[in-house]
Order: C-alpha cells, then sequence, then structure tokens
C-alpha cells in the first residue's frame, strides 16, 4: 500500500453512510491498519526514507500535519523529539494521554486555528501524503513557515503524479500525457482501505508541485523518490511489480526562503 495524498475526499457511493463532506472519519482506521501491514509501502519504502531525511531529532520540536493515529510522530519522539504535535482531521487518536506529545484533532486548511498552534514554534513540520487535502495549499504552506523555528525545514512527500497518470490512461484508455496533464477531476476509491468511500482527486503535476512551493516562500533543498530495497525487492517481488508501474511518492526538504 502506499498512501496517496492528493484527494479532496467530497462523496461517498450512494448508501454507505457516514459524514460525505468528512470521508477520513470513515477512512482512517482502514488506512492505519493497510499501513500496518508487512509489505505496505509505507513501512517499507516512505517511511525509513521520511525517517532517514529527518535525521537526528534529539531536542527537536516537531508538528505532524495530518499525523494519522499519531505512530511516527510517536517514534519521532522515542528518538527523542520534545514538545511536539500531532493535527489530523479524523480524531483517531489512541485513548488515554500520549507521552512527550499531543494529538490534537482539526483542519490543515486552517492550521493558524488548530487549538494549541497559536505563538508555536517548530524545528521540523512533517506534511506526510497530506497537503493535497488543504483548500488552499499556498496557505497552508504559507502558515506552516510562520511556524518554523530558525533553522527548522519542512519534510512534504506527495504521490507520484505519473501514479495517476498511468491508473487513468488505463481506466479510459487514453495516453499517459493526456491524463498527466489533465485538470478535471476525477473519483477514486481505495481497495486497500475502504472501498466504499470515495475520494475526489485533482490532477497535478511537477511543475504545480514546484510552483505551490515558491509561491508559500519555499524552496527546495533536497528531493527523494525512494525504491524498495534490495532485500525488500527479494522479499515482496509484487510490492517492486507496483513500483515498476507507479513508481511511489516524491519526498522534498523544504527550506523557508530567506
Ligand atoms: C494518506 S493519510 C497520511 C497519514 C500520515 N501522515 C502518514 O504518513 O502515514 C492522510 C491523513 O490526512 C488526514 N487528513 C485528511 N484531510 C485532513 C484535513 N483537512 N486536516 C487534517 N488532516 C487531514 C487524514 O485523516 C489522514 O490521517
Amino acid at each position: 500500500m502506499t498512501a496517496p495524498d492528493d484527494s479532496r475526499a467530497t462523496t461517498s457511493s450512494p448508501g454507505s453512510g457516514g459524514d460525505e463532506s468528512q470521508p477520513w472519519l470513515r477512512l482512517a482506521q482502514g488506512y492505519e491498519q493497510a499501513r500496518s501491514k508487512e509489505d505496505s509501502l509505507d513501512r517499507l519504502v516512505e517511511w525509513p526514507a521520511q525517517r532517514d531525511l529527518l535525521g537526528d531529532v534529539g531536542g527537536l520540536s516537531v508538528l505532524d500535519v495530518g499525523c494519522g493515529n499519531g505512530a511516527k510522530l510517536a517514534e519521532l519522539v522515542r528518538d527523542g523529539a520534545t514538545a511536539s504535535v500531532g493535527v489530523d482531521i479524523s480524531g483517531n487518536f489512541p485513548a488515554g494521554p500520549t507521552p512527550g506529545m499531543e494529538l490534537v484533532r482539526g483542519d490543515l486548511s486552517d492550521l493558524e486555528s488548530v487549538p494549541g498552534l497559536a505563538d508555536r514554534r517548530f524545528d521540523r513540520i512533517l506534511f506526510l501524503q497530506t497537503i493535497g487535502y488543504a483548500d488552499d495549499p499556498v496557505r497552508t504552506l504559507r502558515v506552516a513557515r510562520t511556524m518554523l523555528a530558525p533553522d527548522g525545514f519542512v519534510l512534504l512527500t506527495r504521490t507520484h503524479p505519473i501514479r495517476w497518470a498511468v491508473e487513468r490512461a488505463e481506466q479510459n484508455g487514453t495516453t499517459l500525457g493526456e491524463e498527466y496533464y489533465s485538470t478535471a477531476p476525477y473519483t477514486y476509491y481505495h481497495r486497500g482501505w475502504d472501498d466504499r468511500v470515495a475520494l475526489t482527486k485533482h490532477g497535478y503535476t511537477l511543475a504545480d508541485l514546484l510552483n505551490l512551493f515558491s509561491a508559500a516562500g519555499f524552496r527546495v533543498e533536497a528531493a527523494v523518490e525512494p525504491q524498495l530495497s534490495e532485500d525488500a525487492r527479494r522479499r515482496y517481488p509484487h510490492k517492486q511489480a507496483w513500483m515498476n508501474k507507479h513508481l511511489g511518492i516524491l519526498i522534498f526538504k523544504l527550506l523557508p526562503v530567506a
């Protein structure tokens, strides 16, 4: 499983029930179950690469925007991060207190209004497969920029846009280029999470991503396209086959422009 991030979730299938404007209230548990599987691409590829780019977090404060159940943030806190906060719209958090960190229900489209974030500064701000859910991604990244401590950086990941172009070209009998450059929204059901919940996706190109970062006042310090290790390729050939076709995710380390 990889973690598609670029869905503006708006509808669910007829008769499926639930809050149709908030599909992550229904998707959250299925997502976490899929993520925790032994052969999930998040476990095998994405999180190891994200963790590697974060480096030593000892004594650093981390804000994880769209933190899911907070498991990644909890690992960073175990590795020494302090005064850290996770924000997620689903509120799918462990019961009881989470030592060393706060988990807050909130909307990344309105980050400055999330309880407890006003006037806070963080050494690392994470958008791991989440910026695509912002109503206005430039605005959200600009707000995050104001929350960065001196020498801080943002770590942001997004699904490689080629992934969507490949899938849609297959579905529609079109070409890669047509779909890569298409701006038409489309509906997507993730079979591994909950195939009754629809997410409405909006296409983007690599240029769109780079222009987003510039517009929000960031520059790319490093970009990574993580791959399976040799060992994981041997153990999970079906995942390598998936990566060969869909490419995976992009990871960006973003520094604020002075
Ligand atoms: C693909 S998951 C990624 C979770 C986690 N960052 C990770 O890397 O495993 C997307 C997450 O974004 C959250 N999310 C979606 N829309 C959101 C919003 N408007 N504000 C805050 N969180 C949101 C979802 O609840 C979900 O936990």
